[in-house]
């Protein structure tokens, strides 16, 4: 019997393990809306920083419900603050520092969990993140958690960034921030990183894109068998 694809499909895990790359290549292949909620994370942080908020649950309680942030998610993640879309400088230093911090702050999880519950609501969908499968989607028919050593994260994600240092340099630095985030996110005490109990668990230090694509496009396939 031929069951409608899955959807909503959830995609967690640690820092650079590959969930945007996969999640992009799921919306694009099945035509689903592809919702990134780490950029969503990283905009919060971006006008927190921008407007001097501090890294605090009251503060941010106040500062979120006046906070005017679009999503656009169609096979890609754009974000706007007003007017502007700040999507290009969601990776920007002053983000990278302090996306962990904001993040773990309740009331701005509240105020993200509910725009990811309404976006996944409105038709097939993709969510990478952090506690889509635990959290935000518990009932989701299908669940990735990838998961990759942190020296194969790091060097994939210094392999994207470009600069004035040299390679090892870059290497470091990403180490750093990769293993200094981890250690927030899967220790503050809501929504901690970890795989759901009915996660497929998909450790990709030693495959390939394509190699990974092939593997959750078989669990596609036998989610709608
Ligand atoms: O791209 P990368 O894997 O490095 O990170 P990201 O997915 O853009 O997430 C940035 C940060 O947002 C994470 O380190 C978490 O602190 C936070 N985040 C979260 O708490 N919950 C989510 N669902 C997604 C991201």
């Amino acid at each position: 019997m031929n069951r409608p694809l899955p959807t909503p499909i959830a995609i967690d895990g640690p820092a650079a393990s590959g969930k945007s790359t996969l999640g992009m290549e799921l919306a694009e292949r099945f035509g689903y809306a592809f919702l990134d909620t780490g950029l969503m994370y990283r905009a919060v942080t971006l006008a927190a920083v921008r407007a001097g908020i501090p890294a605090e649950d009251k503060a941010a309680r106040r500062f979120v419900r006046t906070l005017d942030m679009r999503v656009e998610a169609t096979t890609t993640t754009r974000i706007f603050l007003g007017n502007e879309d700040v999507t290009g400088r969601l990776r920007d230093p002053e983000v990278e520092a302090n996306v962990s911090l904001y993040s773990a702050l309740p009331s701005i999880r509240d105020a993200m969990v509910r725009k990811q519950r309404d976006i996944a609501a409105e038709g097939f969908a993709v969510l990478a993140g952090r506690d889509i499968g635990t959290v935000v989607l518990p009932d989701a028919p299908l669940k990735f958690y990838l998961e990759a050593s942190e020296e194969s994260r790091a060097e994939r994600r210094s392999r994207q960034a470009s600069g004035e240092w040299g390679q090892a340099q870059r290497d470091a630095d990403a180490r750093k921030d990769i293993a200094l985030r981890d250690s927030i996110d899967s220790t503050r005490k809501v929504a901690p990183l970890r795989p759901a109990a009915d996660a497929i668990i998909i450790d990709t230090t030693r495959l390939t894109l394509d190699q990974v694509l092939d593997l959750a496009l078989e669990k596609v396939a036998c989610a709608s068998d």
